[in-house]
């Protein structure tokens, strides 16, 4: 028996890195898969390695920058998978180019980073709802960040993403809390994805060891470890939570900015 035995499980993103994480690890707990991301080569594949473990998952092709797609991508999970149970807003873009203040932020830059980041939750939540009030129940794990909550320079599109998808993640969560629909987030800290992978430049395994030693646990974290904690959060586990965030980050918003001790040991 897993936590999630015939359970319908979307997750946006979900081809790769964390989302790719949050995928298995729902799978290896009984759900069936749902992946919606833009990368077809990777989305295949993520399903195709599921199938080889004898369980279900499908892919489905969006670019959840368009807003015509959320709706879409629930009405053909619902057809091909009969229902949907667990929504994990997963996907997010921080481009190499957006590292800029805002003055130096173009418009089209802020859309993308909004839209892909922020309504695809909001939109993807509100056409799924419908199908968890007819379930009597269901759960939504959206993926924030630890820059949601603390601030870094020069990430002013990234980080208003995910200081709002705290915020929906509140609201949400007492607007449906009263039918049984339990709505949480989780902020990561630096994990070992292709969004930070691509951004290295150089050997990437010496890179990762160097983030590392700025985190207090003396590791980036890996997919699989956002995977079990939203795997709990869905799960009846997670009974009396709602409106909550969970930071996974080795202990990086644990620690006081005047602790020099932890840093560039
Ligand atoms: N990796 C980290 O260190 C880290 C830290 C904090 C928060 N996060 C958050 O975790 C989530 C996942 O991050 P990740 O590091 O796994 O990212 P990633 O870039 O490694 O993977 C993202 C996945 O989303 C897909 N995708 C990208 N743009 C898309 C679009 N427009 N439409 C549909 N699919 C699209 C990609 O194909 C890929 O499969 C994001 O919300 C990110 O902001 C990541």
């Amino acid at each position: 028996m897993g936590d999630h035995d015939n359970k319908v499980a979307l997750v946006t993103g979900g081809a790769q890195g964390i989302g790719k994480g949050i995928v298995d690890v729902l799978s290896s707990e009984g759900a069936q898969i749902c992946i919606a991301d833009i990368s077809e080569e990777h989305g295949i594949k993520a399903v195709t390695e599921i199938e080889k473990s004898g369980k279900k998952a499908i892919y489905i092709k969006a670019n959840f920058e368009n807003s015509e797609e959320p709706k879409k991508v629930i009405e053909e999970c619902v057809s091909r998978l009969g229902n949907i149970c667990i929504l994990v807003n997963n996907v997010g873009i921080q481009p190499s180019t957006s590292y800029k203040n805002i003055e130096e932020t173009s418009e089209e830059v802020w859309d993308a980073i909004i839209n892909v980041n922020l309504k695809s939750y909001f939109l993807m939540s509100k056409y799924s709802i419908p199908f968890m009030r007819k379930n009597g129940q269901g759960a939504i794990v959206n993926i924030a960040s630890v820059q949601g909550l603390q601030s870094q320079k020069l990430v002013p599109p990234y980080a208003a993403s995910k200081g709002a998808v705290l915020s929906l993640t509140r609201q949400m969560s007492l607007d449906y809390i009263k039918e049984n629909i339990r709505i949480n987030a989780i902020c990561p800290g630096t994990f070992n994805t292709p969004m930070v992978t691509n951004s290295i430049s150089g050997n990437i395994n010496e890179n990762l060891k160097l983030f590392g030693k700025d985190i207090p646990m003396g590791r980036v974290g890996e997919p699989k470890e956002i995977g079990q904690v939203a795997s709990f959060l869905c799960s009846e586990k997670a009974s009396f939570i709602s409106g909550e965030y969970i930071i996974v980050d080795g202990g990086i918003m644990a620690k006081g900015g005047w602790d020099t001790e932890l840093q560039g040991e």
